[in-house]
């Protein structure tokens, strides 16, 4: 695990967007997890970009989201499926067929979940996970406690996480109770993974994640058991890390070339 510090949200976005890009442009049809948040809004900024400006091709690439709200149809405003569409889809030339995106009205929950996996497994794996994390460490809709050898399935959010996002639906009530996310196991598997933290807010849980024990207690903390992953966090968010870690330098990025 490679833990890469850069001044802000900004520059996160930018390095992240700029490591996305070059395998892009090195393997057209790549597999790509991709997360929702505020985090990663910069790097699909950066994207759409990348696209106008220079070209950057995304015919062939292929996506699998994390999560969906469970309940909610892909044109409420709060669903992952209109986030996706307004604030990266939309702006770029993907193909649709090539968009999964979990399905939060599916009537059969656990045989959809089985298919999500089979489809990730039939395209090759995912290539890139982008991954958020969440103030209680969860990653996805993994929540604390949460099995290391989850699949995609459904999950009951937790208190923190409802109150987190009760902004986005007019209070706490309001909030989806369940969710479908990738599992932990799910995540893990990808070649090559990229988890960003920005903030104030996010410096405690990004110590317990990268310094504290490998636990399900911190989802996110699986991280420190994959080969090739990267953890991309602003001043802010590295705060309150108690280890030395050197700002992103020159040439490190090829350490995540897949
Ligand atoms: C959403 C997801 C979540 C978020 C996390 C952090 O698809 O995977 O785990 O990454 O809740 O959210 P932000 O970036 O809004 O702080």
């Amino acid at each position: 695990m490679l833990v890469l510090k850069v001044k802000d949200h900004e520059e996160l976005s930018e390095r992240a967007a700029g490591v996305i890009a070059d395998e892009i442009r090195k393997k057209q049809d790549i597999v790509l997890g991709l997360a929702t948040g505020e985090t990663p809004l910069g790097v699909y900024r950066s994207l759409i970009r990348m696209h106008e400006e220079e070209g950057l091709d995304f015919s062939k690439v292929t996506t699998f989201n994390l999560d969906e709200y469970v309940g909610l149809s892909p044109t409420h405003k709060e669903s992952y499926h209109y986030f996706m569409h307004e604030n990266l889809f939309k702006h770029i030339n993907m193909d649709p067929r090539n968009v999964y995106i979990p399905d939060g009205m599916v009537k059969d929950i656990s045989a959809y979940c089985e298919w999500y996996e089979k489809k990730i497994t039939e395209l090759g794996g995912i290539d890139i996970q982008i991954l958020g994390i969440g103030r209680d460490g969860h990653i996805g809709f993994n929540e604390p406690g949460s099995s290391l050898g989850s699949r995609t399935r459904i999950k009951t959010l937790s208190k923190e996480t409802i109150e987190d996002n009760a902004r986005f639906f007019w209070g706490v009530d309001n909030v989806p109770r369940t969710a479908i996310t990738m599992g932990i196991q799910t995540i893990i598997e990808a070649k090559l993974i990229i988890l960003l933290a920005s903030g104030k807010r996010k410096a405690e849980i990004v110590r317990l994640a990268i310094e504290g024990p490998v636990s399900s207690r911190v989802p996110a903390s699986i991280i420190q058991f994959h080969r090739k992953a990267a953890v991309i966090i602003d001043q802010e968010a590295a705060s309150l890390l108690t280890r030395e870690y050197s700002i992103w330098g020159e040439g490190e990025e090829i350490y995540l070339h897949l």
